[in-house]
């Protein structure tokens, strides 16, 4: 069995191991046609259910034949221009290239002496994206699994830094189209129900100002504390981008702090085109950026940042055992003073590597391509009388629904709606998302690949409304 711990005498076995692997994978992505076989929960479960953990196969070939099986074969594959469905990006190949350096090193970011330079090179990522946002010489922060963890930290911190005794007082303002990760956190942090406050938000799905200043001044008025305002650059749905340096101006004004989340809109912070669009940011308290959404990063890959590295005290903790008090006293860098987590992967080499090797343009004329594209998808959908798309892209997402000429009744545009992203998905063809808006179903485009052309776009656009079509079809034979 030690044959299989990777080490000094088995370096050559790593290396065929792991080459086999790739080999593998490489040649799944050049054989992909779909981006998903359209496979069922009822014919997939069985296998797996089928494979005996207790019987292993000893041989790399076989494990990786059976993964074929399992996973390989109906994984639902990214970098298909025809993904167009969540917020998850092709990968760039030095990035990958980094998982598999850190995942053999396995280093754990939580103390120096679990990670020597692997610290040093994250804190020098951490200084790059503050520099990029403008949070000023105190900023500081740390990798987290994710754009919930990030958010939920910087309300963490928000909360300490709230002058009060009464954690039932604090309310957190954020727009009804902000990320679900906002109400998880004040409901971890016991905050309460109704401590998040839902500001509505304008025809262009950006956070009305003039309604968050009623409610802080409301807040005020009622003795309660207005804790942090979530303003967000790049809303899930819509990528909309909240009025940042009116909310800023708002903040100041009510003393409360002030968390952009831009998990999505983080790309444009290395884009050549569009960065005036994230204006405003380099006023905030704190910022979630997610590299696994718009800088091309595998998952898991996103920081918090904060404006005053001291905020960060409210998550650090000494133990003997790790990370004892004295150590900062010796000055030894222990990113687990900083972070939620103790051990911790070192994602932060991806960027690293994607950095080294494409530089920061590189992703940013990636992103723009995206965005571009998001345009002249918007065009294209507001100017074909089968469809109502919501609103313009700040980046590039598009929501829109398929409303067909012969039929008024809402409630059956939405099941043909409903029925038409099913059966895309399980076509395999195409995989788009949904949402709702107004109360009514609409379906989503997230474009995150370059690769993605206007011509897929308006190819997805006919199989949606054959789709629906021919739902509305079979519902007039049922009802005749
Ligand atoms: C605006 C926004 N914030 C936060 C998140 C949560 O990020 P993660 O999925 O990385 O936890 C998302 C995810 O889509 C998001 O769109």
């Amino acid at each position: 069995m030690r044959s299989h711990l990777l080490n000094d005498t088995t370096a050559e076995q790593y290396r065929r191991s792991v080459t086999d692997g790739v080999e593998r994978v490489a040649a799944k992505l050049a054989a992909t046609e779909r981006p998903f076989t359209g496979i069922s929960v009822d014919a997939l479960a069985p296998r797996i259910d089928g494979i005996d953990l207790d019987k292993p196969l000893h041989d790399t070939t076989a494990v990786l034949d059976e993964l074929e099986d399992v996973y390989l074969r109906d994984a639902i594959y990214f970098h298909h221009p025809r993904y167009l469905a969540h917020l998850n990006c092709p990968v760039v190949i030095p990035a990958v290239l980094g998982e598999a350096v850190l995942s053999a090193v396995n280093s754990s970011l939580d103390t120096w002496d679990q990670s020597a330079g692997g610290t040093l090179i994250e804190r020098k990522l951490i200084d790059w994206t503050t520099d990029r946002i403008g949070l000023g010489p105190a900023a500081d922060g740390v990798f987290t699994s994710g754009g919930t963890q990030s958010n939920l930290q910087a309300l963490l911190l928000a909360r300490e830094e709230a002058k009060t005794d009464s954690s039932a007082k604090l309310r957190i303002f954020a727009s009804e189209v902000s990320h679900f990760s906002v109400k998880k956190s004040a409901k971890l942090l016991g905050l309460g129900q109704d401590a998040v406050v839902s500001i509505p938000v304008d025809h262009d799905k950006r956070m009305q100002t003039v309604a968050l200043a009623r409610e802080l001044e409301r807040c005020t008025k009622d003795g309660l504390v207005p804790m942090a305002v979530v303003a967000t650059a790049g809303t899930t749905d819509f990528g909309s981008i909240d009025p940042l340096p009116e909310i800023a101006e708002l903040c100041e004004q009510f003393g409360t702090w002030m968390h952009v989340d831009a998990a999505y809109g983080c790309g444009l912070l290395a884009s050549l085109k569009h960065r005036d669009r994230i204006g405003g940011i380099e006023r905030a308290d704190s910022v979630t950026v997610d590299y696994h959404k718009s800088f091309f990063q595998p998952v898991s890959s996103s920081a918090v940042l904060v404006r005053d590295a001291a905020t960060l005290r409210h998550a650090t903790y000494h133990a003997e055992y790790l990370n004892p008090r004295r150590m900062v006293e010796e000055r030894i860098p222990n990113q687990v003073d900083k972070s939620l987590q103790t051990t911790r992967r070192f994602d932060a080499l991806k960027l690293w590597m994607t950095l080294r090797t494409m530089g920061a343009d590189g992703i940013g004329q990636l992103f723009d391509e995206v965005c571009d594209l998001a345009r002249e998808g918007w065009r294209m959908i507001a100017a074909d009388p089968r469809f109502d798309v919501v609103v313009e892209p700040s980046l590039s997402t598009l929501v829109f629904r398929y409303i067909p000429a012969a039929v008024t009744d809402p409630a059956e545009i939405d099941r043909a709606n409903l029925y038409a992203r099913k059966a895309l998905f399980a076509s395999g063809d195409a995989i788009a998302a949904g949402t709702k808006v107004g109360g009514r179903h609409y379906l989503k485009f997230t474009l995150l690949n370059p690769e993605t052309q206007a011509s897929d776009i308006a190819a997805v656009l006919d199989l949606i409304a054959g789709h629906a079509e021919q739902y509305l079809g079979e519902s007039l034979d049922r009802a005749s």
